[in-house]
C-alpha cells in the first residue's frame, strides 16, 4: 500500500524549494503529469480488489486535491515574490532633487512676426497665410512681372520640377515663392473690397550675405478701397513703425523706386537708432500703389478700386529693434545669441 502522506509530503517540499515558475510546474508534473507518482498510482487501481478499490481511489484522489492546492499555493506565492522584487527595482526615490527644466523662449523672428500680427489686427487687418511652393503666375505674372523681364531673373529662385510619370512637365511652372506678394492676388480674388490683410511668411532668394539670406521672411500688407492713396500708406506704415519700435524718434525714408506691381513705388527705409550699425539706413520694406494691371488680375475695376501694398523683412525688423548688424545670426541657432531674446 502506497504511502499517500508521504508522497503529498515530498511534493509540498519540492513545491516550496522550487525557486521559479520552470522549477514549480516541472516538480508538478513528477506528481501530477502523464508520468507522474500520483497518476501511476490511479492508473494502477484497476489492478487492486474492488473493496480496496474504493478506499485507495478516495486516499489518493485526497492526496491529489492537497498536492494542487499546495501548487496553487506556491504559485501564487512566486507571483508575489516576482511582483514584490519588480517593485523593489523600479521604485523611484521621489524625495531625489530634480534635475532642472531650462526655460525655452521665442526666436526673435517669431516675436517680430506675433507683433506685427498683433499691430495690423488691432487696425482691422485681416491676416493670411499662404503657400511657400507657389506658381509662376502668382509670383510674377499676376503682379505685372512679364515673362523675361529683368525683375524676374533678378529675383529668380528655386523651381521645383514636378514631373508626371512620364517624365513630362506636370504643368504650371512652380517655384519657391521670393516675396509675399502674391498673396495679394489669392487674398484679393477671394474677398471683397474693402480689402485690408496682411501675409506674413517666409520667402526664398538666390541672395546671401549679412542683410540677405536664401530664406528669409516677410510681412505683406495690402489695403484696397475705393479712395485709399499714398498718404495712407504713409499714415498706416509710420504709425506701425512708430508701435513696433515704441518710439515716436524714427528717422524714416520713403525713397523713389521700381517695382512691375506698383505705381508709383518706394523703398522704405529706417535708421539703426542703436548697435554697432547706429546711424547707418537699412532697407525695411517695397511698397506703393498697387498697379492698375494688378487690381484688374485681382478681379475688380482699377477705374473703381485703388489702394496701396508694401512688403517688409521680418528679419530687417528685429535687426533695427535690436541693434542686430548680421541677419546669419538668427539662422546660426547659437545659444548665446538666442538666449538674450527669451
Ligand atoms: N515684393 C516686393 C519685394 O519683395 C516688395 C513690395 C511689396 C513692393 C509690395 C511693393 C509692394 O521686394
Amino acid at each position: 500500500m502506497p504511502d499517500i502522506d508521504s508522497i503529498v509530503a515530498r511534493a509540498e517540499a519540492e513545491f516550496a524549494s522550487a525557486a521559479d515558475a520552470a522549477a514549480l510546474e516541472n516538480a508538478k508534473a513528477r506528481y501530477l503529469g502523464k508520468a507522474g507518482e500520483l497518476t501511476a498510482l490511479l492508473k494502477g487501481l484497476g489492478a487492486a480488489a474492488p473493496e480496496e478499490r474504493k478506499r485507495l481511489g478516495a486516499e489518493i484522489n485526497d492526496g491529489k486535491a492537497r498536492i494542487e492546492s499546495a501548487l496553487e499555493a506556491r504559485r501564487a506565492g512566486l507571483a508575489d515574490a516576482r511582483l514584490n522584487s519588480r517593485l523593489a527595482e523600479e521604485a523611484l526615490d521621489v524625495t531625489l532633487p530634480g534635475r532642472g527644466s531650462s526655460r525655452g523662449g521665442l526666436h526673435p523672428i517669431t516675436r517680430t512676426w506675433q507683433r506685427v500680427e498683433a499691430i495690423f489686427r488691432s487696425i482691422g487687418f485681416d491676416v493670411a497665410d499662404g503657400p511657400e511652393i507657389e506658381s509662376d503666375w502668382y509670383n510674377f505674372t499676376a503682379l505685372n512681372n512679364p515673362e523675361n523681364h529683368p525683375a524676374r531673373s533678378m529675383q529668380d529662385t528655386f523651381y521645383v520640377d514636378l514631373k508626371d510619370g512620364k517624365g513630362k512637365d506636370g504643368g504650371l511652372p512652380l517655384l519657391l515663392r521670393t516675396h509675399t506678394s502674391p498673396m495679394q492676388v489669392r487674398y484679393a480674388r477671394m474677398h471683397r473690397p474693402p480689402i485690408k490683410v496682411i501675409a506674413p511668411g517666409r520667402t526664398y532668394r538666390v541672395d546671401s550675405d549679412a542683410t540677405h539670406s536664401p530664406m528669409f521672411h516677410q510681412v505683406e500688407g495690402l489695403w484696397i478701397d475705393e479712395d485709399v492713396s499714398f498718404a495712407d500708406l504713409k499714415g498706416v506704415y509710420v504709425d506701425f513703425l512708430r508701435r513696433f519700435f515704441e518710439s515716436d524718434e524714427l528717422q524714416v525714408r520713403f525713397r523713389p523706386s521700381y517695382f512691375p506691381f506698383t505705381e508709383p513705388s518706394a523703398e522704405i527705409d529706417l535708421q539703426f537708432a542703436s548697435g554697432p550699425l547706429k546711424g547707418r539706413w537699412l532697407e525695411l520694406s517695397g511698397a506703393g500703389q498697387v498697379h492698375p494691371q494688378v487690381v484688374r488680375n485681382f478681379g475688380l475695376d482699377p477705374e473703381r478700386y485703388i489702394g496701396f501694398a508694401f512688403g517688409s523683412g521680418l528679419e530687417r525688423l528685429t535687426m533695427l529693434r535690436y541693434g542686430i548688424d548680421d541677419l546669419r545670426l538668427f539662422f546660426d541657432g547659437d545659444l548665446r545669441f538666442l538666449r538674450q531674446f527669451a
